[in-house]
């Protein structure tokens, strides 16, 4: 196995269907003996610190903006230390569902220090990003939004039209490949198309 991109990011809205293509990847690449770590932002099965934060955010009202934006950074911060660090130190190909670009498009706040320092140690682990995108029609069926009333529809909209604005914004300023994921029907060419770019970009050939 050569250098090359080790540390793949899966990123995009919710309902973009990336959690679901990242794991037909990892099982693909699993089944070439390739050695994989699959792992999360929030809240990593890997770091039981991790998963408390995950708790905190997912259960407990937080109504202090920066506290709330903190505690996504506080669990980058471990999870690239203690989880994402270390595996690729042994070599083994990341897999990662969400990264600091979450962060970026979804929170108006931070905490200056631990983004600066996250953001460094981020671009330091040479990422390679899959932005996963569908089209807003398609976000909003998969999120059976149809059920919700027109006042929470529109909050809805307006954050969604915030966040893919900002995904468009940056996502130039990375290493990245964009994945049109609209149509239920072209998922196992995304998934080709995925593993294909990380055995390339990692410069693995099958049987090693
Ligand atoms: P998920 O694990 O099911 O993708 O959910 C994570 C949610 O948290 C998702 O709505 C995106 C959001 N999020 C942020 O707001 N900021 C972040 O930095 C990250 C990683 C996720």
């Amino acid at each position: 196995m050569n250098g090359g991109y080790k540390y793949f990011c899966f990123e995009g809205p919710d309902y973009s269907g990336k959690s679901l293509l990242l794991s037909l990847v990892y099982e693909r690449l699993d089944s070439l003996y390739i050695p994989l770590l699959k792992t999360k932002e929030p809240g990593s099965p890997y770091s039981p610190v991790c998963v408390r934060i995950r708790d905190l955010l997912q259960n407990v009202e937080i109504n202090d903006e920066v506290v709330y934006a903190g505690l996504f950074d506080l669990d980058r911060r471990i999870h690239l230390r203690e989880v994402v660090s270390p595996a690729l130190e042994t070599n083994k190909i990341v897999l990662s569902d969400r990264c600091i670009i979450s962060s970026m498009c979804y929170q108006e706040k931070q905490v200056d220090q631990l983004r600066c320092e996250n953001l460094d140690l981020f671009k330091s682990l040479k990422p390679f990003i899959f932005l996963v995108y569908a089209d807003k029609d398609k976000l909003f069926s998969r999120s059976s939004l149809k059920q919700l009333c027109t006042f929470e529809v529109n909050i809805f909209n307006k954050r969604v039209d915030a966040i893919l604005e900002k995904y468009n914004r940056i996502i130039d300023t990375f290493n990245c490949l964009i994945i049109d994921n609209s149509k239920d029907g072209d998922l196992e060419s995304n998934v080709s198309l995925i593993c294909g770019t990380i055995l390339k970009l990692s410069g693995i050939t099958e049987g090693d």
